[in-house]
């Protein structure tokens, strides 16, 4: 593993009595060279976009994701599409004009325009003015709608078998499950986004709440992880016992927690080997200072989503929002005064690193036209928090 040292780093990443120890590689700074943190995206790859209840037949929905504006849709006969929103023309929003489930129609001047992105009318023509209409095109992006969630493909690869897989959550294939999903802004690129998704270490000190657990419960961890897929898999353990939550339910608990690139966390809660709780965090670059956080929560419990929903909104919102609100401190610092930062420290932040390398190496390969190799070794990680 590549490790960097920042000389002139201002502040200690160690306490005092271990900084007579601290050596250059006990810090993995993700500061390399051509893809610092902050600055770019993991191309060629599927995007969480929305969950597919937003999108009923004949909608419409806008978004900006990876900086481009999308208008994501649903046709007459249920068929998603994805199209770059700007009309050709004289780029105004498609999406602000209407979709009659076959076409939609830019409000300007009235040019129409089919869901592969082809225009097919264009009113002021007059009968004797003929215009070859296929040649005026406005992008379209794979679309694919996985475990009632809807991704949007952001890549050069055109050809339907080449593309990767949805980093969806396969844990709950063939259950009967409910859904809910919470939807958050964080004012960060995705890369600070995803570093906190996957980083332990804050969880005893952002996330204390009287039924999840508090700075004081800190212990020792260790833990295995095993390459998988684009990421990487922490075996197969039971679940902490710090919070109140995992205490009453009992002991035939496991959990699994796996991460995929772009920004995918996945953890399941089997009970006996079944899956019977999922929540997939997936982060979306809307453009270099902010990402859409989306979890999606997935139950095969006979609980009705009637009781369930309000529950979850409540939990999961002020679980996220204690992330959102380090994310706004964070960025107020990133923007004004662009400190040199040590993004990750051996073990706590190893995951980190590894996400860097998966980034790097995945937007390599798909470069190269070469198969992905997955960076990551299987290691046993240990940790306080
Ligand atoms: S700008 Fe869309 S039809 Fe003119
Ligand atoms: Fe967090």
């Amino acid at each position: 593993m590549q490790t960097t040292f920042v000389p002139n780093q201002t502040s200690s990443p160690v306490s005092a009595e271990r900084a007579a120890d601290w050596k250059p590689s006990d810090v993995e700074s993700d500061l390399e060279k051509g893809q610092p943190y902050g600055k770019t995206y993991t191309k060629n790859m599927w995007y969480y976009a929305l969950p597919s209840n937003k999108l009923k037949k004949g909608e419409i929905e806008s978004k900006v994701m990876l900086g481009e504006p999308i208008v994501i849709g649903r046709d007459n006969e249920g068929k998603l599409f994805a199209l770059r929103d700007i009309c050709p023309h004289q780029a105004v929003p498609l999406s602000a004009g209407p979709f009659d489930g076959k076409e939609l129609m830019c409000p300007f001047h009235g040019w129409k325009f089919d869901t592969s992105g082809t225009c097919t009318e264009v009113p002021s023509l007059c009968s004797d003015q003929k215009m070859n209409l296929c040649k005026i095109r406005t992008a379209n992006y794979p679309v694919k709608e996985v475990l009632d969630s809807i991704w949007v493909y952001f890549g050069d690869t055109v050809n339907e078998a080449d593309l990767p897989e949805v980093p969806y959550a396969p844990g709950l294939d063939g259950l009967k499950y409910r859904k809910n999903t919470v939807t958050l802004q964080l004012p960060t690129h995705i890369d600070y986004a995803v570093a906190a998704l996957i980083d332990t270490a804050h969880v005893p000190y952002v996330h204390k709440s009287w039924w999840w657990r508090s700075a004081k419960s800190v212990k020792e961890k260790t833990k295995t992880y095993v390459p998988s897929g684009t990421g990487w898999t922490m075996v197969k353990h039971q679940p902490s016992k710090h919070s109140l939550a995992f205490k009453l339910i009992g002991k035939y608990l496991e959990t699994e927690i796996s991460f995929r690139l772009p920004g995918c966390r996945r953890e399941y809660l089997t009970f006996n080997g079944t899956t019977f709780l999922a929540g997939i965090t997936t982060l979306t670059p809307v453009d270099e200072t902010h990402t859409e956080l989306n979890h999606t929560t997935y139950w095969t419990l006979p609980i009705p989503k009637i009781v369930a929903n309000p529950v979850l909104d409540y939990f999961v919102t002020t679980f996220l929002k204690q992330d959102q609100t380090l994310a706004l401190m964070q960025e107020n610092i990133i923007n004004k005064y662009k400190p040199r930062l040590i993004m990750t420290i051996k073990d706590a932040g190893t995951p980190g690193h590894w996400y860097f390398l998966l980034k790097k190496e995945w937007n390599a390969a798909t470069s190269e036209k070469r198969p992905f190799v997955n960076p990551i070794k299987e290691t046993k990680l240990r940790w306080k928090t």
